[in-house]
């Protein structure tokens, strides 16, 4: 997702040791819990988007969840589709981990099989797939082109492949923090897209290209308003994570800004759970094989 861990570090592969490599060790190592409080913030969309793919296909009995991170889409799935089995492709051993502990905690240990691989390598041999799902994950591939033909493949005729991104980083903060210039929020925005966080394309022609039929894109926004539960949570852990990536990127005055907002813990804080509110938005896009 936003969190582009992966692409984050690779566009600082100058920084050899000290401090600022342990940081972005560290920010990588919070990826897992950030995603989580992402689904439990910001997941609204998640049987929006589930309910939306069960009007497109039926009879549904093998998923595959690529890049299936800490799980939040395979449960997601596993619960709209109570015949299907998923099978969560996945290569990080840290996503791994809190991915089986999900599927145990919500009971679908049975259901939601973990399935190691790296979906730039050759794929293990998988039955046909009747949906095949990459939320936040195609953008990362090194070949995108080459996984969607993959996906095609994967696929059984009438099957429907669903790609999810995030249309922006999630809106934490308004314009006006009370300190420093406005705007601090759309220049740490814009500051990480051109550091290649969250960057991807109109997955259409990609689709298109890779012999699947685009049948519909939408877009699924959200907003939750204060009092929300794990929100503040949520806002400091986001903002903590651009800080790091932000370090070399944003103007001083800006970077004192956020280590303000983000050291003012008291009932007043912008980021006090009572006062939060959190937008984000996804586009998903479902093709089909012809
Ligand atoms: C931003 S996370 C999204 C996770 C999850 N799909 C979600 O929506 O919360 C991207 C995930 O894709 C995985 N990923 C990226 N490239 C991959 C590859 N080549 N093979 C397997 N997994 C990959 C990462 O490890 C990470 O868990």
């Amino acid at each position: 997702m936003s969190y582009d861990a992966h692409t984050h570090l690779d566009a600082h592969t100058h920084l050899d040791a000290g401090d600022a490599r342990h940081d972005h060790d560290a920010n990588s190592a919070r990826l897992p819990e950030l995603l989580d409080l992402d689904a439990q913030v910001l997941g609204a969309y998640l049987p929006a988007v589930t309910a939306w793919i069960a009007t497109h296909v039926a009879d549904v009995r093998t998923i595959l969840d690529l890049g299936a991170g800490t799980g939040v889409g395979s449960v997601a799935l596993a619960e709209r589709f109570p015949a299907a089995q998923v099978l969560a492709l996945e290569r990080s051993p840290a996503m791994i981990d809190r991915l089986t502990a999900a599927s145990r905690d919500h009971g679908l240990a049975g259901r939601v099989r973990l399935v190691p691989a790296d979906l730039d390598e050759p794929w293990p041999d998988l039955a046909p797939a009747d949906l095949i799902w990459a939320s936040s994950a195609l953008h990362e591939v090194a070949d995108p082109a080459r996984v969607l033909r993959a996906v095609r493949a994967g696929l059984r005729l009438g099957g429907v492949a669903v790609v999810i991104e995030m249309v922006g980083l999630p809106n934490l903060l308004p314009d006006d923090v009370g300190s420093g210039r406005p705007g601090l929020e759309a220049r740490c925005h814009t500051a990480l897209a051109a550091a290649g966080w969250n960057g991807y394309p109109d997955w259409a022609p990609a689709l298109e290209a890779a012999g699947l039929d685009v049948v519909e894109q939408r877009r699924f926004p959200a907003e939750v308003g204060p009092g929300t539960l794990r929100a503040e949570e949520y806002a400091r852990a986001s903002l903590r994570h651009q800080r790091v990536a932000l370090a070399d990127a944003l103007a001083a005055e800006d970077l004192a800004t956020l280590d303000r907002l983000l050291a003012d813990h008291g009932p007043d804080s912008l980021l006090s759970g009572s006062r939060l509110t959190v937008r984000g938005s996804r586009i998903a896009w479902l093709a089909r094989r012809p």
